[in-house]
């Protein structure tokens, strides 16, 4: 930044409050950036009377393209020489369909580039940062680098995994059950916490069920927030033997939002034609053990470019992923009630969270608790 220079302690507490601003601006676009992450960055300069101001900000464009960096330095324009510029995932260093935005941050004649999230990406690994320094421009790492990777923690598991980050999500009622043999979808959670989980499905790029659900409880599986209705992400069922009826709601909503099914490759031929003329898309599975073989599909959706998945149930889904060890990141919902002894246990609840998990942060809802653990990548 121009002007006098701020002494070691004050100007590391300035890089972590410009880097907390970029990361929440990151999110503006989580889950609508295709393959690439989410990306926040920040420029900032000396105000001409020794405080900071931001001249520029840009956030992944949905789609995944123009990166932030470019966004945020056609913004500043001139301004961005001699200036620090904040960015949530090291810069790229490839020429893709754009310049890499290593260089064009040189071009720009920023003085100071402060990252988070390291990118482990081989094409960019420490490339941007190199290209950089190399030019003279001062580069300061890692800085709020947890914070960073966990906005984009689906990309990064994706790059690193070669599958979508997999969030298991539950409603709980008070005696740690998630529904009643029989009855249909049983209403556990309070409104606040509905519209969280909308919110959540609007940043994820899929939602995952079983068949028992899809056909006990005959969801939706949309984001019905005002304002948000369009980012309902796709939907998946496992339905080995093609069970779904066409009269389902997840059918019918299928020409505004994508519904696949997993089946296995021998289910009725006439079951699937008739649902994929109704508009339904199909993951031809392998099983393992008469089940969907979930590593496999896992790899076929980040094959398809998905790099979240919300497994919403049921108890049958979220044991199997649980057993295999696909869930990164495992969220609660606890309602106020009991459901008592005809109840469905779940497979999770808060007292027998799997080894290896840390809690990440609780919240209260009205009267329902919200729990969150993740594991590390
Ligand atoms: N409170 C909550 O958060 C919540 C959320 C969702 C559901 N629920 C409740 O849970 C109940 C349904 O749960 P559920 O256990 O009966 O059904 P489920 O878990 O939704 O579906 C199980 C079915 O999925 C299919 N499947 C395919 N591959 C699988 C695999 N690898 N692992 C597991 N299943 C696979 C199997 O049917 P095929 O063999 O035919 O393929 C299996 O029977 C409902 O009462 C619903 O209300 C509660």
């Amino acid at each position: 930044m121009a002007g006098p220079l701020p002494n070691e302690a004050a100007q590391a507490a300035l890089d972590r409050r410009f880097m907390a601003a970029a990361i929440r601006l990151s999110r503006r676009n989580a889950g609508r950036t295709s393959t690439n992450p989410s990306v926040g960055t920040i420029i900032v300069r000396d105000d001409g009377m020794g405080r900071p101001m931001i001249v520029g900000t840009g956030v992944t464009a949905v789609g995944g393209r123009p990166h932030a960096e470019t966004e945020a330095l056609a913004e500043a324009g001139e301004l961005a020489r001699g200036a620090t510029a904040y960015v949530t995932l090291e810069p790229c260093a490839h020429h893709g369909r754009t310049p890499p935005c290593a260089n064009a941050l040189v071009n720009a004649g920023v003085a100071r580039v402060v990252g988070a999230a390291s990118d482990p990406d081989p094409r960019v690994s420490g490339k941007g940062y190199a290209i950089l320094r190399a030019a003279g421009v001062q580069v300061v790492e890692k800085v709020l680098a947890t914070e960073a990777a966990e906005q984009m923690a689906g990309y990064l598991t994706r790059s690193l995994k070669k599958r979508p980050e997999v969030t298991l999500k539950l409603a709980l009622s008070s005696d740690g059950k998630i529904g009643r043999k029989g009855a249909g979808q049983v209403a556990i959670t309070g409104e606040i916490a509905r519209r969280d989980v909308y919110l959540m499905r609007a940043e994820a790029d899929a939602i995952l069920v079983g068949i028992g659900t899809a056909l006990e409880d005959d969801p939706a599986l949309t984001v019905r927030l005002p304002g948000l209705e369009n980012r309902s992400p796709a939907r998946i069922i496992l339905d080995r033997q093609i069970r779904l009826p066409e009269t389902s709601k997840l059918v019918s909503g299928v020409d505004r939002v994508p519904l696949y099914i997993a089946s296995c490759l021998e289910a009725d031929p006439q079951r699937r034609a008739t649902l994929e003329r109704a508009g339904v898309r199909f993951i031809g599975t392998e099983t393992y053990s008469g089940e969907v073989a979930l590593p496999e599909l896992l790899e076929d959706l980040a094959a398809l470019g998905m790099a979240s998945v919300l497994v919403e149930g049921g108890a049958k889904v979220a044991e199997a992923f649980l057993e295999e060890d696909l869930v990164d990141r495992i969220v609660l919902y606890q309602g106020p009630e009991a459901i008592g002894e005809d109840g469905i246990a779940s497979p999770v609840d808060a007292d027998h969270i799997p080894a290896g998990f840390r809690k990440l942060r609780e919240m209260r809802f009205g009267e329902d608790v919200y729990a969150e653990w993740v594991r590390d990548l």
